[in-house]
């Protein structure tokens, strides 16, 4: 097998390429390519220099993840940065699209880094539930400082090179071609001794060690975002160590805590989500070969909530929108709308000013229907209504072009019964964004019984431009997220009716790991929202309290009572309420244990997951997961509800929903799927 990585001279400078598409992973091939390179120009006295550099779209993004979990192979990556480290000559990190993880940590070992203004770096691993432990969390300090390093390391998130320039992680910023300024570089430091070394400075640990508060203050201002997670504390722990020295000592710390998050149930979740994220673009039974339409317009019907925030995505990703209202104040709010959100981010640094002006510059506001005749797409959000959208459908297809893709953003209802309403159920798709539209990363791309392939292509590439993470649903109420919601939403309120309190089946959700329960959800989103408007009409606890104005957290009640400063605390009169309806409905109070409600209300969900996958309303397991990680909040440390459900064991998920079987009633009941593989003992995910 030939290897990744070759060598080639230019003059007295060796030129080491790897070349491991797509994004020249670490893997074994590459780490013993390099460290036979490195002996190669130790070995050849003509040799003054190194440079190592990148073929393809990005220089090494990191370690190979799919490695993990297998038997090692040396060299170990910090094996291998340390060689380079130690190499007796300068060597030359020459960077472009993205050093990340084990490539940063290459980069950071390598005496001198150059890049190009369009790099970008980062140590994505604590995203893995790991952290960077080829030396990454003692150099990085020690070049970029403590406070960033900290920001990084937890953060797992990117900075451009202008950033990286300026906290000295770049030596120099290239313009024009990189291999050859890398090469010109080399030749100007050949000489210089002793060689840089970053496991070697200290001036910068230096300043961190005369502000010792530094770390306490950073894990309290970061309490919140870390909550539930391992790897965030590794992480630090292992900066912390950093600033005792020596070097050698604390990079075995590092290896120790890296050894800890590896093997533990998170970074197996995270490191699985990563994959699932990737896969979730795969549409199966379509032909490898099929195009995507172009969009270079599109059209949004109804400029509410939704149709604001979902035409956002699209003037920030440059594309112009037209956007129709059937009246000018409905018109005039939205829009008004969309532009203080934008100035709200460019408030926060987010975006330039000018940038804000051409996003709202691209959109055409109009109140005549027919301006979307020339759009490719044409996306409705409108009422909750089949009615409705059906007259909207209907229209639609008198006016739009030929080839044009007609998406209706419902989340429930059936996107073949509104296809019908037109003479191109092919163009019909759903594209159900979440709430608020312009931030929620999740899309679920609704494929109706007639949707062409390159319909569903077209949605899932384009999702892809907005930076939207786009999951295949099939038609059914709710399709995949907003399914799940329903078995945990009727059992909870049941579960309220038996003795439990909406502080105490929350309380079971956050500390599971959910940014919050049920009804806290219920007070966000609105108790009012799909309520029957009728305050004489009072079937259930939720009518009750819409019928008193306890509509949620923009009335100041709802499931909870609240403060001025919107903090919640448990409510008197619901429980009043609550206990009124125990006693009508002659239901007996009783101890509620929170296993109970894990069982009634968090494997129900597992079990209706279960039922979607086998009627093929998804496509995978790990869909799903990748649904209520990103449209709901489910922990990326339990991998979504499917995985977790594996991780558990399905025989106890099906032990447990025996337990509450006869308590849920004719509410609830098994898929054959879930059985079927907890008796065979099998997961969902591999
Ligand atoms: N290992 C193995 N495969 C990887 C990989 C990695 N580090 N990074 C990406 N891939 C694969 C993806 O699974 C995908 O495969 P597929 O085509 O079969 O689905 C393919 O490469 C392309 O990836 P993307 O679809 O993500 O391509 P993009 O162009 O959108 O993004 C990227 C490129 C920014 C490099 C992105 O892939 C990424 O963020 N990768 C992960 C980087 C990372 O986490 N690095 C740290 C690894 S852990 C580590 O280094 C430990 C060390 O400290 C010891």
């Amino acid at each position: 097998m030939t290897s990744p990585i070759s060598t080639h001279k230019h003059h007295d400078i060796l030129v080491v390429t790897s070349n491991n598409p797509p994004v020249n992973a670490l893997g074994a091939a590459v780490r013993q390519g390099l460290v036979a390179a490195i002996e190669q120009a130790e070995g050849d006295a003509s040799v003054k220099a190194v440079v190592i550099r990148c073929e393809g779209q990005t220089f090494f993004a990191g370690a190979d993840i799919t490695e993990f979990g297998k038997p090692p192979v040396m060299p170990w990556l910090p094996e291998v940065v340390d060689r380079i480290e130690n190499c007796s000559k300068p060597v030359v990190a020459a960077i472009h699209g993205t050093a990340l993880g084990g490539g940063l940590e290459i980069a950071l070992g390598c005496h001198y880094r150059v890049a190009v203004s369009s790099a970008r770096f980062g140590v994505p691993e604590v995203k893995l539930g790991l952290l960077p432990g080829a030396g990454g969390t003692q150099r990085l300090p020690r070049v970029a400082g403590v406070p960033k390093a900290l920001e990084m390391v937890t953060g797992g998130g990117m900075i451009g090179a202008k950033e990286a320039s300026d906290l000295g992680l770049i030596d120099r910023l290239i313009e024009g071609d990189l291999q050859q300024h890398a090469v010109a570089y080399a030749e100007e430091v050949k000489d210089i001794r002793p060689l840089p070394k970053s496991s070697e400075r200290d001036d910068k640990l230096a300043e961190a060690r005369a502000n010792p508060g530094l770390f306490d203050d950073f894990r309290k201002a970061n309490a919140r975002k870390f909550r539930g997670f391992e790897a965030p504390e590794a992480n630090i722990k292992a900066v912390e160590a950093a600033l005792a020295k020596p070097y050698a000592q604390r990079v075995l710390d590092e290896r120790n805590l890296f050894m800890g998050l590896m093997a533990g149930s998170q970074a197996r979740a995270q490191q699985y989500f990563f994959f699932a994220e990737r896969k979730a673009s795969k549409i199966e039974g379509i032909p490898d070969d099929t195009r995507p339409r172009d969009i270079t317009n599109v059209g949004v019907i109804g400029a509410g909530t939704m149709g604001g925030g979902i035409s956002m995505n699209f003037l920030s990703a440059g594309i112009p929108v037209t956007i129709v209202e059937m009246a000018q104040d409905a018109l005039d709010r939205g829009t008004g709308t969309m532009r203080k959100n934008y100035e709200a981010t460019a408030a926060k640094g987010r975006m330039t000013p000018e940038q804000v002006e051409q996003a709202m510059g691209a959109l055409t506001p109009t109140l005549d229907f027919a301006a979307l005749a020339d759009c490719d797409l044409i996306i409705e959000a409108v009422f909750e209504t089949m009615e409705i959208k059906q007259e909207i459908f209907t229209k639609l297809d008198a006016i739009a072009k030929p080839g044009a893709i007609l998406a209706s953003n419902t989340s429930y209802l059936n996107v073949d019964e509104i296809a019908a309403s037109t003479s191109r159920p092919q163009d019909v798709v759903g594209l159900h964004f979440f709430s608020p539209a312009n931030i929620m990363k999740l899309l679920e791309v609704v494929r109706g019984a007639k949707t062409a392939p390159d319909v569903l292509v077209t949605a899932m590439a384009l999702a892809k431009k907005i930076k939207k993470v786009a999951v295949v649903a099939g038609v059914c109420h709710g399709f995949i997220g907003n399914r799940m919601l329903m078995p945990r939403q009727v059992e909870a309120t049941k579960l309220l009716l038996e003795g439990a309190t909406p502080d105490q089946i929350d309380r079971v959700h956050v500390e599971f790991g959910m940014p919050m329960g049920p009804f806290q959800m219920a007070d966000l989103a609105g108790v009012d929202i799909g309520w029957h408007r009728d305050v004489n009409r009072i079937e259930n606890i939720r009518d009750a309290l819409a019928a008193e104005g306890r509509w949620g957290q923009k009335k100041n009640a709802g499931f909870y009572d609240y403060d001025d400063k919107r903090r919640p605390s448990p409510s008197a009169r619901v429980q009043e309420i609550i206990d009124d309806f125990r006693t009508k409905e002659g239901v007996e109070k009783r101890e509620i244990s929170d296993q109970e409600i894990v069982e009634r209300t968090l494997y129900t969900m597992v079990n209706e997951g279960a039922k979607i996958l086998e009627e093929g309303m998804a496509q995978r397991a790990s869909d799903i997961d990748v649904v209520w990680i990103y449209g709901y909040g489910w922990p990326v440390y339990r991998g979504g509800p499917m995985f977790w459900a594996d991780t558990e064991g399905l025989d106890k998920i099906v032990a447990g929903l025996k337990n509450q079987e006869a308590r849920m009633g004719s509410d609830f009941s098994f898929s054959q799927l879930l059985l079927d593989k907890a008796g065979a003992g099998e997961k969902f995910t591999r």
